[in-house]
């Protein structure tokens, strides 16, 4: 029979194609039984219960210790991680903390952030929330501004949300493809509201935990200008949330482009990229127009070492758009400031840890291509 360190070096062959390290280095086999007859009990631990590749682990591992002398028969056991254990598996592969509740299933949480108001923040959540779905991710798009919300108007979103029997909220479905959720859909429209540190962290954590978002691969937030207590929260509930900074291109803007890189210090959230907005466009005559001049968000890119995802000129038909809750990403994608924001979006989703699996070490083991296609992989176009 085949000792307990052979079938351990057989089950190292058996790659998790989402986290793309073997079952175990990851801490994922939870026992190894040898019996006298040629039997050999494996039990895998998943990270939830559903798991969409368990069928690949049962195959592989199957696959793998039957390849051992003396081995019978294979019997795969599941069962979950305990929370300490996910914790100790977040921490090997060197992320935060692992989303808890209503936010499991949402792959990447990117916060929109400006260092101060009426930079065009919510177009460009609105517009990049669209643009992801047009690209085939599914995405949300959370008005985390709770003293203008104007993200459910810019994506035509005009009916409360419903509740479902399990209490959780079931955010609307913009006609342009994200799910819309807004802290304005429960206050009334014109009330004054003036929301403080625990009360306005407690609204924000309530909206995180209590909407049913299930699986998207991308959820924006509309953050409130400026480094307030709104994004002190979120890097708190989502440590391992990203930062995309808005920013005008007036070079002059530097005290608020340090305030920016101040803020992204301070909440120690890693910065994704820049997006240049009101940038130069061309004119009737092909000349170019550059109202707020040039260079600003380059600026601010180098200043923080990050890219600079795009440049989104002026434009009339992006602002009637937003107006219209009609995004222009979706109307009119060949729109230049349409094609800025789509280059942006592919920049985030290039940006993002993608699940590749590994193809050859699969294959390998002997588990065919078809048996990962379950997985949903964001495409890089
Ligand atoms: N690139 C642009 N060209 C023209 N108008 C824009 C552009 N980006 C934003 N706007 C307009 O500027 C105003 C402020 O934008 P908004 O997204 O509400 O800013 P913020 O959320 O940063 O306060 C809105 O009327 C919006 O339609
Ligand atoms: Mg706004």
């Amino acid at each position: 029979m085949p000792t307990e360190e052979q079938v351990t070096e057989k089950l190292a062959g058996v790659i998790d194609p989402e986290l793309r390290r073997n079952i175990v280095d990851l801490g994922m086999v939870r026992s190894i039984d040898i019996h006298d007859d040629g039997r050999v009990d494996v039990v895998v631990s998943l990270t939830t219960p559903g798991c969409p590749i368990r069928n690949h682990f049962q195959q592989a591992v199957v696959q793998n210790v039957s390849e051992l002398e003396g081995v019978e028969r294979v019997e795969v056991g599941f069962d979950v991680l305990s929370d300490s254990e996910k914790g100790e598996l977040q921490q090997k592969l060197g992320r935060g903390k692992l989303p808890d509740g209503a936010l499991a299933q949402v792959k990447n949480v990117i916060c929109v952030a400006s260092g101060k108001g009426g930079v065009g923040k919510s177009t460009m959540t609105a517009n990049l929330a669209a643009a992801l779905v047009a690209g085939g991710h599914s995405a949300g798009a959370l008005d985390c501004d709770v003293y203008g919300y104007s993200i459910p108007r810019m994506l035509g979103v005009n009916r409360k949300p419903e509740v479902s029997p399990e209490r959780k909220i079931i955010p609307p479905v913009s006609p342009a493809g994200p799910k819309v959720m807004s802290i304005g859909f429960f206050v009334d429209e014109n009330a004054a509201v003036v929301w403080r540190g625990p009360m306005l962290h407690k609204a924000i954590q309530q909206f995180l935990e209590d909407v049913a978002w299930e699986e998207l691969d991308y959820l924006l937030l509309d953050l409130p200008p400026g480094t307030g207590d709104v994004s002190m929260t979120l890097a708190q509930l989502l440590p391992q949330s990203k930062i995309v900074i808005v920013t005008t291109p007036q070079p002059a803007a530097q005290s608020v482009a340090a305030r920016t890189a101040e803020m992204a210090a301070k909440v120690d959230l890693e910065v994704m990229g820049v997006i240049e907005n009101m940038s130069a466009f061309n004119g009737p005559g092909g000349e170019r127009v550059s109202i707020f001049g040039e260079g600003g968000g380059q600026l601010l890119a180098d200043e923080l070492d990050v890219p600079l995802l795009a440049k989104v000129p002026l434009s009339e038909d992006l602002r009637e758009h937003a107006d219209d809750g009609t995004p222009l990403v979706t109307e009119d994608p060949d729109d230049p400031a349409s094609q800025a924001i789509r280059t942006a979006a592919r920049g985030i989703v290039a940006q993002s840890p993608v699940a590749l699996p590994v193809m050859e070490t699969v294959a390998a083991a002997g588990v065919p291509a078809a048996a990962i296609s379950g997985t949903e992989l964001p495409v890089i176009q």
